[in-house]
């Protein structure tokens, strides 16, 4: 394979995307520039004229196919950031979003008031809240519980690679496994469970198709989760403990709802950065 210098490859990558109608042409190019040849801007702009190597070369463009065929980033790159820590993500774990930034910092917010608080993350997927929390309240002690065996493996790895011994990563359904735990056992429940209706999931960006279906289908009305974790995980949860839960974009006003007439109070909310009600919690 001919050589190529790092600024000739950034170009080609921005290019090609472009023509694909890949959206972010720039910050994708610039993503895979970093992961294959550890070149961000200063230094493409600086040592462009360097040659590439040609193995990684080679692997990038194999990289830059798959993203013109609708691969997300995440994926190709193998890691993804929340919260400041990395995550190991790729087919079968929804990338982290920086959406569940704010009820990852909620749920922080809340517990760092607390002393040795219990905190249990439903459908905790790549492990992003429960790891993130866990971080940054080394005091907690966390639940993660998942479903997807896919999942749960980049659930453990990311445990172990962010070094944190507070989190007791769960295999089980949220749907049945609530009768394993005793009554008023969390300080804290939180959730982001799926959320789409089952009929919008094949109507939007196709990169979705790429993530497990199981991560997105929240049923017909997109509430389904946020009814069964509101009502048979209320008894898990110690009175004037806190339920958190990220809420798509028109879920707010129904899962408040339902919360309602489960009986939780002092029902409220947090915007993102789009205006939606992103965050939604209450307490016991
Ligand atoms: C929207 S993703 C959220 C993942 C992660 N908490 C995050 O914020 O990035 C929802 C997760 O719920 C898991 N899930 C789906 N059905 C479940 C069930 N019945 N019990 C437990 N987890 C489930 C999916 O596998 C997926 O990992």
């Amino acid at each position: 394979m001919e050589n190529f210098t790092l600024t000739q490859l950034y170009r080609h990558s921005k290019s090609l995307l472009e023509k694909n109608d890949i959206p972010d042409a720039d910050f994708d190019s610039l993503c895979l520039m970093e992961h294959f040849f550890n070149a961000d801007r200063s230094t493409l702009i600086i040592h462009g004229d360097r040659l590439a190597d040609s193995e990684l070369c080679r692997r990038f463009l194999i990289a830059l196919n798959e993203r013109i065929s609708g691969r997300p980033l995440q994926y190709i790159i193998g890691k993804w950031n929340f919260m400041g820590l990395d995550f190991f993500v790729g087919e079968g774990v929804l990338i982290p979003r920086s959406d569940t930034e704010i009820t990852a910092e909620k749920v922080i917010a809340l517990a760092q008031k607390m002393k040795s608080p219990k905190i249990i993350d439903l459908c905790s997927g790549s492990g992003a809240i429960a790891v993130s929390v866990a971080k940054f309240v080394p005091d907690a002690q966390i639940v993660a519980l998942e479903l997807s065996e896919d999942a749960f493996v980049y659930l453990q790895k990311n445990i172990k690679f962010n070094s944190v011994k507070n989190v007791t990563p769960v295999l089980g359904d949220v749907t049945k496994n609530y009768s394993d735990f005793s009554d008023e056992t969390f300080d804290i429940i939180v959730s982001n469970p799926p959320y789409i209706k089952t009929n919008q999931i094949d109507t939007l960006q196709p990169e979705l198709a790429f993530e497990p279906r199981m991560a997105l289908d929240g049923g017909d009305d997109g509430i389904f989760f946020y009814k069964i974790i509101s009502k048979k995980w209320k008894s898990k949860l110690k009175i004037g403990g806190f339920i958190v839960y990220e809420t798509g974009e028109d879920e707010h006003e129904p899962v408040k709802d339902d919360l309602i007439a489960n009986g939780y109070s002092n029902i409220s909310y947090l915007l993102d950065l789009q205006g939606f009600k992103r965050t939604t919690f209450a307490n016991r």
